[in-house]
């Protein structure tokens, strides 16, 4: 097992303490680094929300949160006293920095530990956040800040929160979260593409014939309908999580795993990928909403009946064609989709090989299907190797597509961590290579602006899909026009 190393004492400051990422994700995270010895000294999480709670109010919380949140037996009430003595909670009003005194008399005279302020809150406060912190004279040296997704809703309002931000704390101590980058068989993808030199010559045209990128959920958007309302599968999705994966699937080999050198080749794939622009929106796009229908035999409703029957032009399902424009994928299509209520939780990256030139095994009862390379991010992740093998036996030369297959889980037996623990034992450390930086997001943005734009001139329809499908049938299409389908069965 991987050796964990301690990080120095440090206060976190969370901004949402009472949010549903605070008690789902962070404090969970929090509790299990902390359960295996990497906090150091007095550590402290100094818990923000706009609600009057006592410590033991807020704390009671919190108790019952990680009861939900952590998986059975994870629970250790010994335990759960020393962590419960790191957290404090503080009334913050954080859209206006006056105020702000328990807060200053709280970080008083620690200016010497690590100090991280973490925005789980909505992107409108980031700025006012920042601008409270700086205000309070509460930015030290080794100060840093975190930012949730998402980052605005365009291109301009993320300049501006970026502007903003900018203002009170430099570059390297920002760091924008996608919560995918923290996942460990995302990480694996480095591993694979660079630890091993066998698929490196193949990885490119000429060997590859197209990419697919599947993130499905079976769950709809629950309590979250009023937000996802205004934001829709693209920019929830598909201009973060879906194009960190594009990223690091098709960028070059970094010189190194440093920061800069890693996103400086991930922002050349960005800058490559082809617009969608008007004319390109109805042949390489397709967005979907669903309606009512059954997962898993559980009878769910339609994205309107849970908007309370208003109609909406918002999307749950996007499916889109991409093209990289450079030496390495001239003319390999990227055909990535997201939705919700889709028939299950299953996430990969399908990287599909090239046909055999030419068949000697004209008279097969199969056809030689070309071999296929699965990432799988979840659940149960690793990855499979699809090959054409005989049968056994006498009688024929039959094939038959098979594969070699890795569970990461099998083969490591060890727990996998939540993105979060790793993403936040990284800003402790100050390390920001899994982390967004400026420009990547603008980039990303500029890409998603010009699919919007498309999408609002040329009106284009939002299709509709049964919940518990994988989409509307236009997703189909959108491969089948080239001669291919998703994978597994979409
Ligand atoms: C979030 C989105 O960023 O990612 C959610 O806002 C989505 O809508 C979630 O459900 C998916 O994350 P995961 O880790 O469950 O795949």
């Amino acid at each position: 097992m991987a050796k964990l190393l301690p990080v120095d004492e440090f206060d976190l400051i969370i901004f949402g303490g009472t949010g549903d990422l605070a008690m789902r994700k962070l404090l969970p995270a929090l509790y299990h680094r902390d359960r295996d010895k990497q906090f150091t000294g007095a550590s402290r999480i100094i818990a923000l929300g706009r609600s009057k709670l006592s410590r033991k109010q807020y704390l009671d919380t919190v108790e019952t949160a990680l009861r939900a949140n952590l998986a059975k037996g994870e629970f250790d009430t010994a335990f759960w006293k020393k962590f419960a003595a790191r957290v404090e909670y503080h009334q913050v009003d954080a859209s206006s920095p006056a105020n702000w005194d328990a807060l200053v008399k709280t970080l008083g005279g620690h200016e010497e530990r690590i100090r991280v302020a973490y925005l789980a809150t909505a992107p409108s406060l980031f700025g006012p956040i920042a601008k409270g912190l700086k205000k309070n004279a509460l930015i030290t040296p080794s100060s840093r800040i975190v930012l949730e997704k998402p980052l605005g809703r365009d291109l301009q309002s993320a300049c501006e929160i970026n502007d903003q931000v900018g203002k009170c704390f430099r570059e390297n101590q920002i760091y924008r979260i996608d919560h995918y980058l923290g996942k460990e068989t995302v990480q694996n993808l480095l591993a694979l593409r660079f630890a091993n030199s066998l698929f490196e010559p193949l990885w490119r045209r000429g060997a590859v014939d197209h990419v697919q990128i599947t993130v499905a959920e079976d769950l709809g958007v629950g309590g979250r309908v009023e937000f996802y309302d205004r934001v829709g599968a693209l920019r929830d999705m598909v201009q973060n999580h879906l194009m960190q994966l594009v990223c690091l699937t098709a960028m070059e080999a970094p010189s190194s795993l440093h920061h800069d050198a890693v996103r400086d080749e991930k922002i050349k794939v960005l800058r490559a990928l082809r617009p969608i622009d008007q004319a390109a929106v109805r042949t390489n796009t397709v967005r979907g909403q669903y309606t009512a229908g059954a997962i898993k035999s559980e009878t769910v409703p339609g994205y309107a009946e849970e908007l309370g029957g208003e109609v909406s032009a918002t999307e749950t399902f996007v499916a889109l064609k991409l093209e990289i424009d450079n030496w390495r994928w001239s003319n390999v299509p990227f055909y990535v989709r997201t939705g919700k209520r889709l028939k299950d939780k299953h996430s990969e990256i399908v990287v599909q090989f090239q046909d055999v030139p030419h068949s000697i095994f004209p008279q097969q009862k199969y056809d030689v299907v070309p071999n296929r390379l699965t990432i799988r991010l979840q659940p149960d992740e690793g990855v499979k190797l699809s090959l054409m093998a005989k049968e056994p036996g006498p009688g024929g030369f039959n094939l038959r597509s098979v594969s070699l297959d890795l569970s990461f889980e099998e083969t490591f037996e060890l727990r996998y961590p939540d993105a979060y623990e790793r993403l936040l034992m990284e800003v402790l450390r100050g390390n920001p290579a899994l982390f967004m930086r400026r420009d990547e997001v603008d980039a990303a943005w500029e890409f998603i602006d010009s699919i919007i734009e498309g999408w609002e001139e040329t009106s284009q329809k939002v299709e509709t899909y049964v919940a518990g499908s994988w989409g509307p049938t236009a997703s189909s299409m959108l491969l089948d026009r080239d001669g291919r389908a998703w994978y597994p069965d979409g």
